[in-house]
């Protein structure tokens, strides 16, 4: 496997990767979102198959946030998003960003926090949708 910063990737292998985990893919997002990244994570089978992905948006300075890791649905807990996330990091550290932020679900904890090393910490957030 080769896990790569800002390899090539389009939106038809996002599509599909969303697919094979049992998601709910929306063509075109990958096209539209990309231009606002600071860069993203492929891993990839020798025979070129998309197994792993996450993106990494930023506010061009200090804080970078990893965004919608995925792993393909028959390779998950052989050890692909651990090494995507790792290379999201080293990459985000590498571009000047002193934090690495991430939300998630709490069944994700021992995945985020005990595989990746991310520390818990108070956070907040607004469903702005269903805002007034
Ligand atoms: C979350 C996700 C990216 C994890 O990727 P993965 O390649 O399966 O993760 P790893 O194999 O590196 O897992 C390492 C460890 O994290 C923990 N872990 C991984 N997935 C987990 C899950 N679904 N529930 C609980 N713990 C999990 C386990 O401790 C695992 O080690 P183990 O397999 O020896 O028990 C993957 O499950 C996925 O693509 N899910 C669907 C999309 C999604 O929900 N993305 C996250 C959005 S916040």
């Amino acid at each position: 496997m080769e896990v790569k910063w800002r390899g090539p990737l389009d939106d038809a292998e996002l599509v599909e990767l969303v697919h094979s985990h049992g998601g709910r893919a929306e063509p075109g997002w990958w096209d539209r979102i990309r231009l606002h990244s600071l860069g993203w994570v492929t891993a990839r089978e020798d025979d070129g198959t998309l197994v792993g992905f996450a993106n990494v948006a930023w506010d061009g300075g200090d804080h970078a946030f990893l965004l919608d890791p995925k792993t393909r649905g028959d390779r998950q807990r052989t050890g692909v998003g651990t090494q995507v996330v790792a290379l999201a990091a080293e990459q985000a550290k590498a571009a000047g960003c002193e934090w690495l932020h991430v939300d998630f679900d709490e069944e994700l904890a021992p995945f985020y926090l005990d595989a990746c090393g991310f520390t818990p910490t108070p956070a907040g957030l607004i469903r702005l949708a269903e805002r007034g």
